[in-house]
């Protein structure tokens, strides 16, 4: 028994920051960032949150999906940057969609987040105890940046996506994911009640309260985590790989976090495959963590890249430090 794709949705805030707005915040420049990230603009969270990120993801999804939000079993949320402690976001999402029959958790697993939802996902329905799942990543990582750091503040970006997945008849592909807490220090992020330097604050039609009802600052060892990602990323695709009996040249597209163009074209290289099969939107939406995946699948599934039968590797890494790699069939 597998679990099918049967629908995605996304959303993103209005208000954009290209690399011109970020160096009226820190001594950088567009080239500079173009060049060592492949990014060019960022969604920032104004009058969104997380949650109404997320809300409209999953609508969107399930919309696409032409299920109903009382057919929902489970629904899964990861997210790192909630616009609360609790309740949690998938709880919020129930009551937005009124999926009244949907056991709802969050889930914290960073830039991995996406792959190891949907890796949750496929071990409830195969087990039988659920049929029918929405898997939901949505981050407003403004919230969590720090604006006066040009080595982490030039990265990331809000935004949501979200994906309804069904019991399938289909055998399934075991995914290959890792964990290694001694590395944690690379990427973390820290509470810090004091001004973030992020001016949008200030216009926030909230008051700014979501934005900054705590401050966190986020620090990273940016060639550290760079060095790991090359390395962890394609060994993990191998392993899934192999694991599933399953040749690289088999595979249709490498949809993998979108953290940065580097990291995914030496991706590629390592690997031995032409990186045309490795889609990017980082330019538009810079690091939306655990959303930058179901983003870019939700592009790909309504612009008609993703054709049924097609074998995708979904592959993330970051925080933790957590890496992970799965097949599936759309
Ligand atoms: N603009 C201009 N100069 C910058 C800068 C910026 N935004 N950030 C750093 N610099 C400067 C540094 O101060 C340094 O100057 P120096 O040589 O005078 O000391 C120089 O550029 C090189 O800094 P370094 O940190 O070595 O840059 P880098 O080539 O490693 O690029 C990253 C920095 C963050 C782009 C890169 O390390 C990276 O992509 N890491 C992975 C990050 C990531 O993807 N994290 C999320 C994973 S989920």
């Amino acid at each position: 028994m597998s679990a099918r794709f049967c629908g995605t949705g996304s959303c993103v805030p209005d208000y954009v920051m290209d690399n011109d707005g970020v160096a009226e915040l820190v001594e950088t420049s567009d080239s500079w960032i173009r060049e060592r990230t492949g990014i060019a603009r960022r969604h920032i969270a104004v009058k969104e949150t997380t949650v109404s990120m997320a809300n409209e993801a999953a609508k969107r999804a399930l919309d696409n999906a032409g299920v109903l939000p009382e057919e929902l079993d489970l629904i899964l949320m990861s997210t790192i940057s909630s616009d609360v402690i609790i309740p949690c976001g998938a709880c919020e999402v129930q009551k937005a969609i009124g999926a009244d029959k949907a056991v709802c958790f969050d889930l914290n697993g960073a830039c991995t987040g996406f792959v190891l939802a949907y890796n949750t996902a496929l071990a409830y329905i195969e087990s039988g105890i659920y049929q029918t799942v929405l898997i939901v990543g949505s981050e407003s990582l403004s919230r969590l940046t720090n604006w006066k750091d040009r080595g982490t503040c030039i990265l990331f970006g809000d935004g949501a996506g979200a994906a309804v997945i069904k019991k399938d008849e289909r055998a399934s592909y075991i995914p290959a994911a890792h964990s290694d807490g001694t590395r944690g220090e690379a990427l973390l992020c820290h509470s810090k009640r004091e001004e973030n330097g992020l001016p949008l604050q200030k216009n926030d039609e909230n008051g700014g309260k979501h934005l900054n009802s705590e401050d966190y600052l986020m620090q990273m060892d940016g060639q550290g985590v760079f060095r790991f990602a090359i390395k962890q990323v394609p060994e993990v695709i191998q392993e899934v790989l192999k694991k599933n009996g399953v040749k690289p040249e088999e595979i249709d597209w490498y949809i993998l976090h979108q953290a940065n163009r580097r990291i995914l074209e030496a991706v590629a290289k390592r690997m031995g495959e032409p990186v045309e099969k490795f889609p990017m939107n980082m330019e538009e939406y810079g690091n939306t963590s655990s959303a930058s995946i179901p983003i870019l699948l939700d592009e790909m599934n309504r612009d008609g890249r993703l054709k049924r039968g097609q074998k995708i590797v979904l592959a993330g890494f970051g925080a933790g430090l957590t890496w992970g790699a799965t097949i599936i069939e759309w």
